[in-house]
């Protein structure tokens, strides 16, 4: 079907890839991405194979797929780079949960308390952070610091409470929550566990703990991609968001996955904002060279660090 201009899909896609290679950009997009924005980009990872990738890359242009809080981490770790978001409503829950006003009230009630942060979270709460963490780094970030240290931990607090629970800490835990992993109910987990009882329960630290406590492996999308690559069974509970699946059925595509459904009806986890990314919107972006991501400098000096910091860390682990 013709879309506006008169071009359709395949033309976008075309027309993209010609900008990409005369303007010398590069594609990062997120596993949450639909499969044919995942199946043209030049990497496709989580939140921190995608950071590690922002800060290496040597081109004129990064062109985002992901949201915000992403293509703000790409523009300061790499502050010289153009960095293009296709639509800048691509937000997050989770980063919009923790406005920086309140959150420096709640820092200030926690004075002796050093700040952790998801790196689903804003450049300014970023600029009020000690450390940065994904999901697949919370545990050693957290374990990176003494057992005594008191640490606010934000936004997200089912994945606070997770690493709490794994690591034996009290961290204090900003009260958000991302809108895609929170609705996960256990019932509709029982429910497909009953039904498949030779699958296996994988699911997302953003879930509530209820549903973790079910799970058989909990970890990012990376994690849980790479699980079942080498894992031995055959079917799998995915409780996250849909885009992930592109990745597991490409590199399994022997096994079976049923993703958790947010209701009765409905089998639809799709991020609201991840999918708003589209290739005609990839396609417009790269050409206008717009929406940019703009920071001021003083901005990108003051959440490099504990980005970096984070980096570091997770290179001496050999995370990354
Ligand atoms: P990861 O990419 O770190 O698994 O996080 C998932 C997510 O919700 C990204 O917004
Ligand atoms: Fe934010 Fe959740 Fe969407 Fe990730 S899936 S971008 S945490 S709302």
């Amino acid at each position: 079907m013709d879309r506006a201009g008169g071009k359709k899909d395949m033309d976008f896609r075309e027309e993209f890839l010609k900008y990409k290679k005369e303007k010398n950009a590069v594609l990062l997009a997120h596993f949450y991405q639909v499969g044919e924005i995942q199946d043209i980009a030049d990497f496709v990872g989580d939140s921190l194979g995608l950071a590690q990738k922002a800060s290496e890359v040597d081109a004129d242009i990064i062109v985002f797929a992901g949201v915000h809080f992403m293509a703000e981490t790409a523009k300061i770790l790499n502050p010289d780079t153009k960095v293009l978001l296709p639509d800048m409503e691509a937000g997050c829950s989770l980063a919009e949960s923790c406005p920086p006003g309140d959150f420096k009230k709640f820092k200030e009630k926690h004075p002796d308390h050093i700040v952790i942060s998801y790196i689903n979270c804003t450049a300014a709460i970023k600029t009020m952070s000690d450390v940065i963490c994904t999901s697949s780094n919370a545990k050693q970030i957290v374990e990176s610091f003494p057992q005594e240290q008191k640490i606010i931990f934000a936004p997200d607090k089912n994945l606070g409470a997770y690493i709490n629970n794994v690591t034996g800490r009290d961290m204090v835990l900003w009260d958000g929550t991302c809108e895609v992993h929170d609705v996960l109910e256990t019932e509709a987990v029982i429910k497909l566990k009953l039904k498949n009882p030779d699958a296996k329960l994988i699911a997302h630290p953003e879930c509530k703990s209820a549903v973790l406590e079910l799970a058989d492996f909990v970890g990012s999308t990376t994690a849980m991609l790479n699980f079942t690559k080498t894992d031995k069974s055959k079917k799998y509970v995915v409780a996250t968001e849909t885009g992930i699946l592109h990745q597991m059925r490409k590199e399994s595509p022997d096994k079976q996955f049923i993703i958790v459904p947010t209701d009765e009806t409905c089998s639809c986890n799709d991020c609201p904002y991840m999918k708003l990314n589209t290739m005609q919107k990839l396609y417009l972006c790269l050409k206008n060279e717009r929406p940019e991501i703009v920071l001021s400098e003083e901005t990108i000096e003051q959440a490099k660090k504990p980005i970096e910091k984070m980096l570091e860390i997770s290179r001496r682990m050999k995370l990354i």
